[in-house]
C-alpha cells in the first residue's frame, strides 16, 4: 500500500471514529419526532389529515447537509398529507440555494412555506425561487386551498413579521369561513390575531427553542431577553375555551450561528399534527402550555429591523455590481 493510501485510510478511520462519538451525527440523539392532535373544531370537517411541520432549516455552512436530509427522511417516513415549513430556509447567504432546492425537492408530500427574517436578510426573491424550484408553494400574505381526498383544508401564510413583511389583512382576504384553516407565520406571536380571525392552529418557528434549554435558560434568552410569549411547543387552546386557537413553535432543524443544542427541548425536531383527531386520543409530548408575558417590539425596534433588510440588500447590490440584479431583490 502506498504512503498516501495509508494516510487516506487513517483519515477515513479517524473520521468514522469521530462520527460515531459525535452526537450530531446520530439521528436518534439529535432529532425528536413529536406528535400532537389538531384542534377540536376540525373534528366536524376533517378526518385523518396528517400535517408535518418543519422550521428553521437554515441550509448553509452551519448545519451539515446530512441533518437536512435526515429531517426530510423522517418527514417522508411519517407519510404526511402535507408539509408546512415556517421560514428561515437559509443561513446568511444565497450560496446554498441549490442545496435548499434539492432538500425541498426530496419531500414527497406537497410543501407550503412562509419566509423568515433570515430569508429576507439573504434576499427574499432568490429564496422564494429556490423553494418554488423545489416544488414548494410560498404563501406571501396569501392563502390557498388543498384537497386531501375529498377533504378541503385552507392554508394561510403570513410573510415574516420580524422584518415587517407580515400583512394579515392581505393574507386573510377571501378566506372561507365554511372550510377549516391552518396558519403559518415565522413569528409565533402573530398567532394571537390569527386566532381572532378564525385560524385555530398556527405553525411557527424562529426561536430554535432557545437551543440551550438546560436550567430553563431558553426561558431567559427567548422569553425574558428576546421578549417572546411563545418559546417552544404548544400554546393556546385546541378546545372551546379561550384563547380561540393554538400555536406550535417548532424547535427547528438547523442553526444560523452556532450548531450547539443542549437539553431535551432543544433537540432538532419534526412535528406531526393529526387533524380531525380529538386532543387526548393519544399520548402527546406535552399539552398546551402557559404563554410567557412577552414584550411587544417598540416602533424603534421595528424600524431598526426593517432597516437591516435594506442595508443587506444594498450591500449585496454593491458586491454584485450596480449594473447587476443578481442576488438583489425586494
Ligand atoms: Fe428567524
Amino acid at each position: 500500500m502506498s504512503r498516501s493510501a495509508t494516510i487516506e485510510g487513517l483519515r477515513k478511520f479517524r473520521k468514522k471514529l469521530l462520527r460515531e462519538r459525535d452526537p450530531w451525527h446520530d439521528t436518534s440523539r439529535r432529532f425528536r419526532i413529536r406528535r400532537f392532535a389538531g384542534p377540536e373544531c376540525f373534528l366536524e370537517h376533517l378526518e385523518g389529515v396528517r400535517v408535518a411541520h418543519l422550521t428553521d432549516l437554515h441550509v448553509g455552512r452551519v448545519t451539515p447537509m446530512e441533518v437536512q436530509y435526515d429531517a426530510v427522511s423522517m418527514t417522508n417516513a411519517g407519510k404526511p398529507d402535507i408539509v408546512v415549513i415556517s421560514g428561515d430556509f437559509v443561513c446568511h447567504s444565497q450560496v446554498y440555494l441549490d442545496d435548499l432546492t434539492d432538500v425541498i425537492g426530496q419531500i414527497e408530500a406537497p410543501v407550503f412555506a412562509v419566509l423568515g427574517n433570515h430569508d429576507h436578510w439573504a434576499g427574499a426573491g432568490p429564496v422564494r425561487e429556490a423553494l418554488r424550484r423545489g416544488g414548494a408553494e410560498v404563501l406571501d400574505n396569501a392563502h390557498t386551498t388543498i384537497h386531501v381526498g375529498h377533504q378541503a383544508l385552507q392554508v394561510v401564510g403570513l410573510d415574516d413579521a420580524y422584518t415587517g413583511h407580515a400583512d394579515r389583512r392581505a393574507a386573510l382576504r377571501g378566506l372561507r369561513t365554511d372550510l377549516p384553516v391552518i396558519g403559518l407565520s415565522h413569528i409565533a406571536e402573530e398567532a394571537d390575531p390569527l386566532w381572532e380571525a378564525g385560524v385555530p392552529l398556527v405553525f411557527s418557528g424562529h426561536t430554535h427553542a432557545g437551543q440551550i434549554t438546560v436550567a430553563r435558560l431558553h426561558e431567559l434568552s427567548v422569553g425574558k431577553l428576546a421578549g417572546h410569549k411563545y418559546i417552544h411547543g404548544l400554546y393556546g387552546s385546541r378546545g372551546t375555551q379561550d384563547p380561540k386557537g393554538a400555536v406550535y413553535v417548532g424547535a427547528g432543524v438547523g442553526a444560523a450561528i452556532v450548531p450547539l443544542r443542549l437539553g431535551e427541548r432543544a433537540k432538532r425536531e419534526v412535528a406531526f399534527f393529526e387533524l380531525g383527531t380529538q386532543p387526548g386520543a393519544f399520548d402527546e409530548h406535552h399539552g398546551e402550555q402557559e404563554a410567557h408575558p412577552g414584550r411587544i417590539p417598540s416602533e424603534k425596534t421595528k424600524e431598526r429591523r426593517a432597516q437591516a433588510v435594506l442595508r443587506k440588500q444594498q450591500k449585496r447590490k454593491r458586491r454584485n455590481g450596480s449594473g447587476s440584479n443578481a442576488g438583489y431583490d425586494s
